[in-house]
């Protein structure tokens, strides 16, 4: 067992991909993918966006989330190659865990982040414990959307100026998948 008592962060496998824990030699390929407008427009990744920022993430960030009761995976194809993205768990409060992701532009329009974050949900929901994997997703944001209906999440409404984005207050679309939701 770690200091967390987690013991190690697993591997999880899907039929095309895997989430692996981040290792510090992804930090170039984080940075390349964050330098993406969608990117920097959707997510919560500082702007403009550093190398230092990058190596912050996959050497700092992500071994704490997992001390923390959460998870931030690196998402690779299980044939290699390079890095598809970002799919993150944070740590549960109540039994309630909210997922994250990012995919690189050159991996997009495969399915490829629809079948991870239904990984990284049952993975939750099994293994982790949690009983509700929430997602927080900006109405506009028609592919996330997308993402998680493919994952199996369902649209529970719009909360309306609950929280500030780049400053701004924003609605988003508060989207989860249950452990009954696990047949759709
Ligand atoms: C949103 C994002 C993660 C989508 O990644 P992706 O790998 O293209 O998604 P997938 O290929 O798994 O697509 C899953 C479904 O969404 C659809 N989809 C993806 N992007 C879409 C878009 N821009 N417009 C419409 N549909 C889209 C796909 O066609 C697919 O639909 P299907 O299940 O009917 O086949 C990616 O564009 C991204 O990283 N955007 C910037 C960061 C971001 O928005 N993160 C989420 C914050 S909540």
């Amino acid at each position: 067992m770690t200091a967390s008592g987690r013991g190690t962060q697993p591997t999880l496998t899907g039929r095309r991909v895997c989430l692996r824990p981040w290792r510090t030699d992804d930090a170039d390929a984080v940075f390349a993918a964050c330098q993406d407008p969608e990117i920097q427009r959707w997510t919560q990744v500082p702007v403009p966006y550093a190398a230092e920022h990058a190596r912050e993430f996959v050497g700092a960030v992500a071994p704490r989330t997992w001390t923390d009761g959460g998870a931030l995976f690196a998402v690779e194809l299980l044939d290699g190659g390079p890095l598809v993205g970002s799919m993150g768990l944070s740590p549960p409060r109540d039994g309630v865990g909210e997922a994250g992701y990012w995919t690189a532009p050159g991996q997009r329009g495969r399915g490829l982040t629809g079948e991870a974050l239904r990984v990284l949900s049952d993975w939750a929901l099994d293994a982790v414990g949690v009983h509700r994997v929430e997602l927080l997703v900006d109405p506009a944001n028609t592919g996330s959307r997308r993402v998680a209906e493919s994952a199996g999440f369902l649209a529970e409404g719009t909360i309306r100026q609950r929280f500030r984005f780049r400053g701004q207050p924003s609605d988003l679309v508060l989207y989860a998948r249950l452990a009954v939701d696990r047949r759709s």
